[in-house]
């Protein structure tokens, strides 16, 4: 591969002032809403107030408040004892005072047992704004609950307003809790590599775009929970992703995380993470011939943003790690050298965002391994933590090649609506066609015109029943 030294330019120079950030993150917008309480408020397991889902951010009247039947448990989250559901399309609407930047949406469900509706024959879409979040969602038994939906979208309104739509008129919708919260502005950048087989290129324009959470784990640590995280993420263990770690090992660093300006933030990662990571490490004074990998399931179809963080809790000294990052297969950066990227500090966190297409397979694969300028008797790779986001496609939809008004057309149709008389006017139309094929063939020999027109009658027919 004739690739040259990948260094993204804006590193440096974000890393010109190296100032020691004392973050204390606090949200312009911050909504945490548990829907279908009376309460005026509910503590979560990590101490965070929610309040009930009143007409100050419920704007629609009919509605169903759900009660959990079960006695309340103290290993189901207060939050999930109610939920609220809608035959009808519903919004919630939050003022938002940050506009211009993206804010998270956290949507919960939980199968609680009550005395109107079983939760699992709910299905439903959700929009948010311009985007199409969730299309004919539906619980499964075999879910593991709660879910909790992540996604990060831009918001340029001066509202940001989550509509659910039961998918047609003999369904519904419910949700059990929901969070908006302005995102950092260091979240998300407007640039990012992009890295297939043939390219390694700059790209831009991100800023535009949603994001959906689908995979955020910590390499070679605990779980972390949203207690232990400034913008309240869950990081899970990444064992069950791992390929291959063959020749690796895990390192955990007990001093401090020197966060630096430009540098990642606490926001973008905790200590949490960054102070813990799988290595590949010399031995015998050789460098192992291995890489650590591992590999993610996504959706075909779409583009994905992969974030590694990056922080050198295991080196001994400045400037001895050197390795390389693989995505599906493909260099992504050669020779990555941390100490460079923050200036010579060791235990400083740095981030790189990958964007790839997840179109060939349902897979996504993230890999590091030693570079040719590794250093035997050191250490030769190191990943601190790994975030995998589904970008919205060119629709605005993150659950089919749909845009928002197909919620609403479904919702207004029903699904019978539409498809009953499509059937019947295809039936027509084959019938027609066939008639017409047999009498021409009898008459002219062979042709293809009753065909072609009986093609474009379709068309038309469908055309016409999703206008309405
Ligand atoms: C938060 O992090 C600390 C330090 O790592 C850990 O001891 C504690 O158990 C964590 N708390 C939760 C609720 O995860
Ligand atoms: C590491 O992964 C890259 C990319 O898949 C591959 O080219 C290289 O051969 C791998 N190295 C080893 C030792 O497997
Ligand atoms: C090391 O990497 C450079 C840059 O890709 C390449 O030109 C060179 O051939 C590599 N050296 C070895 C020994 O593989
Ligand atoms: C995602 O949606 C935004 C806003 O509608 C749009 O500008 C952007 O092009 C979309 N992303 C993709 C990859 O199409």
């Amino acid at each position: 591969m004739a690739n040259t030294k990948i260094v993204p330019l804006c590193l440096y120079i974000s890393f010109l002032s190296l100032i020691a950030v004392a973050s204390s993150f606090s949200p312009t917008d911050h909504y945490l809403i548990n829907c279908g309480s009376g309460a005026a408020e509910t503590f979560d397991a990590d101490h965070r107030v929610f309040v009930g889902d009143d007409t100050r951010f419920l704007a629609s009247t009919r509605s169903i408040q759900l009660q959990s039947s079960d006695p309340p448990s103290a290993s189901i989250s207060p939050l999930y004892h109610t939920a609220r559901a809608f035959n009808h399309p519903a919004h919630y609407v939050f003022p938002i005072g940050d506009r211009g930047i993206h804010h998270l949406v956290r949507l919960h469900f939980y199968p609680l047992r009550n005395n109107h509706n079983d939760l699992y024959e709910a299905e439903f879409h959700v929009v948010v704004n311009e985007f199409l979040l969730l299309r004919n969602f539906r619980i499964s038994e075999s879910d593991n609950f709660p879910i909790i939906k992540e996604f990060v979208v831009p918001v340029v309104s001066d509202e940001l307003k989550i509509t659910l739509l039961p998918s047609d008129r003999s369904r519904f919708a419910f949700v059990n809790a929901i969070e908006v919260i302005s995102a950092p502005r260091d979240l998300i950048a407007d640039v990012a590599q992009w890295v297939d087989s043939e390219k390694n290129e700059r790209i831009y324009g991100l800023l535009r775009n949603g994001f959906e959470t689908v995979h955020r784990v910590n390499a070679g640590g605990f779980k972390v929970t949203p207690f232990n995280d400034s913008l309240w993420r869950t990081w899970i263990t990444d064992d069950e992703f791992m390929v291959s770690n063959e020749g690796s090992e895990t390192v955990r660093f007990g001093g401090r995380i020197k966060y630096q300006m430009g540098g990642a933030s606490r926001e973008v990662g905790p200590d949490n993470v960054y102070n813990t990571a799988r290595v590949i490490k010399s031995k015998d004074n050789s460098i192992p011939n291995v890489n650590l990998t591992w590999s993610f399931e996504v959706e075909k179809g779409y583009s994905y943003m992969v974030r590694m963080h990056f922080c050198d809790i295991a080196s001994v000294s400045t400037h001895m790690l050197y390795f390389n990052v693989y995505v599906n297969g493909n260099l992504a950066y050669e020779n990555l050298d941390l100490s460079d990227i923050t200036n010579a500090v060791l235990a400083s966190p740095f981030y790189a965002d990958f964007v790839v297409e997840g179109e060939s397979s349902g897979n996504l694969a993230v890999g590091v391994g030693p570079s040719n300028m590794s250093w035997p008797r050191a250490v030769d790779a190191i990943l601190n933590g790994i975030e995998i986001w589904k970008l919205n496609n060119s629709m605005g939809s993150f659950d089919g090649e749909v845009c928002v008004d197909y919620a609403w057309r479904s919702w207004r149709n029903g699904h019978t609506g539409v498809l009953l008389p499509l059937i019947a006017a295809i039936f027509l139309l084959l019938s027609a066609s066939v008639f017409l094929q047999r009498r021409r063939n009898v008459s002219l020999g062979w042709s293809r015109l009753p065909v072609d027109a009986s093609e474009s009658n379709l068309k038309g027919s469908n055309q016409l029943s999703s206008i309405k």
